[in-house]
């Protein structure tokens, strides 16, 4: 199939390309490098020997969208292009919305005016808000976000039913990711964070790597077992593949379909720092700081519609993923600087 990927030089992106080049697609990146580098899909094309075609561009510019879906016939688009940093959205809330919302909506009308309407998009388990149900099915009703990055996409998946429901012609999956983390086992391509990391895993990679001195762990007074945040931590790897099931679903022209990618299971903060450390054999000096404003207590999904529906489970368990991040991090310390 032909394959439009936006946002395909970023970390999911680069990923879910490398494995679409693998299956045989042929592959149209669409990326502003306004967070990534052309140096992931260069090394991309090293890890297969084929190329994906890179426009670099933006999704805000009508034009630059239309003349893609001009000199390109789609079977599908995937939609990663989107600013993501939770803190920042709190600061840059205009600039939020416009990126994902105005972006994506120019997007969705340059795909339409082509007659290409199969869609599949990046979505996040922060539309759960704190869940009312545990683990998460996909039915567990949506709840209220804390940050403008979580409504995006709150609201994009709002107007994405809206265009299935108005016309039935509209074939689209939605995918919730919960927390990606890992890295191609290559380590040639991973996660390249601007600046000090805000997410878990680049911190402890950053830690192991002598970048920084220490971890701090926000809050240990949880309703979890020990106190620490439960989340469920996805390899890459498998949320890539879960895009690869996703097309296969495209094709069987079922409108619009939700699925939670996740492994299932719950990991707590200090479990992770543990299991970082029995993969790598690094200690992780950490200590407790304060919770984090808008944090919640547990989250993790009910992943078995994905199983059933889309054929797809996750693979790796966490150990796999920490040795993935680090085998990244150790041979990139600059990541693709
Ligand atoms: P990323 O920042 O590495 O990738 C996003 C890519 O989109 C970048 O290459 C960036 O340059 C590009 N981009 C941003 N705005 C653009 C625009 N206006 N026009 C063209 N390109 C643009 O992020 P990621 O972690 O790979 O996330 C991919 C998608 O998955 C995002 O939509 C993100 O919100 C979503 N998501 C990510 C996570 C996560 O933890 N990483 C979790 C849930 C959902
Ligand atoms: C964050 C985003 C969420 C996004 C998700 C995807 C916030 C509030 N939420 O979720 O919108 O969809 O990433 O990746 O940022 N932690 C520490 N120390 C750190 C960093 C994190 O203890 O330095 C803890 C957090 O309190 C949490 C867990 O680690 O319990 C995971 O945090 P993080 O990696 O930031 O992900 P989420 O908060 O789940």
């Amino acid at each position: 199939m032909n394959i439009f990927v936006t946002g395909g030089a970023g970390y999911i992106g680069s990923h879910t390309v490398l494995q679409l080049l693998k299956e045989g697609h042929d592959v149209v990146v669409l990326d502003n490098l306004s967070n990534s580098s052309e140096e992931s899909l260069d090394r991309v094309e090293e890890l297969t020997g084929k190329k994906a075609r890179l426009y670099v561009g933006d999704i805000l510019d009508k034009e630059c969208l239309d003349k893609i879906c001009s000199e390109n016939s789609f079977d599908c688009c995937i939609h990663f292009a989107g600013l993501k940093a939770v803190g920042e959205s709190v600061e840059k809330p205009w600039e939020y919305y416009n990126n994902n919302i105005t972006g994506t909506l120019n997007l969705l009308a340059a795909l339409r005016d082509h007659n290409m309407k199969n869609f599949i998009f990046s979505s996040s388990a922060t539309v759960y808000g704190d869940p009312e149900i545990i683990p998460i099915t996909e039915e567990c009703p949506k709840g209220t976000c804390t940050n403008p990055y979580g409504w995006t996409k709150s609201m994009i998946e709002q107007i994405l039913m809206d265009m299935a429901k108005a016309d039935s012609d509209w074939n689209i999956v939605i995918l919730r990711y919960f927390n990606p983390i890992g890295a191609d086992a290559s380590g040639r391509i991973g996660e390249d964070p601007k600046g000090i990391p805000n997410n878990l895993m680049p911190y402890v990679t950053q830690v192991a790597v002598g970048k920084l001195p220490k971890l701090g762990v926000f809050g240990n007074d949880y309703d979890t077992p020990d106190g620490t945040g439960v989340r469920d931590y996805i390899h890459v790897s498998d949320l890539a593949d879960g895009h690869i099931k996703a097309l296969k679903k495209i094709n069987e022209k079922a409108g619009l379909c939700i699925y939670n990618l996740g492994t299932g299971k719950g990991v707590s903060v200090l479990e992770l720092v543990k299991s970082f450390e029995k993969a790598n054999g690094i200690t992780i000096p950490y200590e407790i700081k304060p919770r984090r404003a808008g944090d919640i207590a547990t989250c993790y999904a009910d992943a078995s519609k994905a199983k059933r529906e889309l054929g797809w489970e996750a693979k790796y368990n966490i150990v796999d993923m920490c040795a993935d991040s680090w085998n990244w991090q150790k041979n990139n310390p600059e990541g693709y600087r």
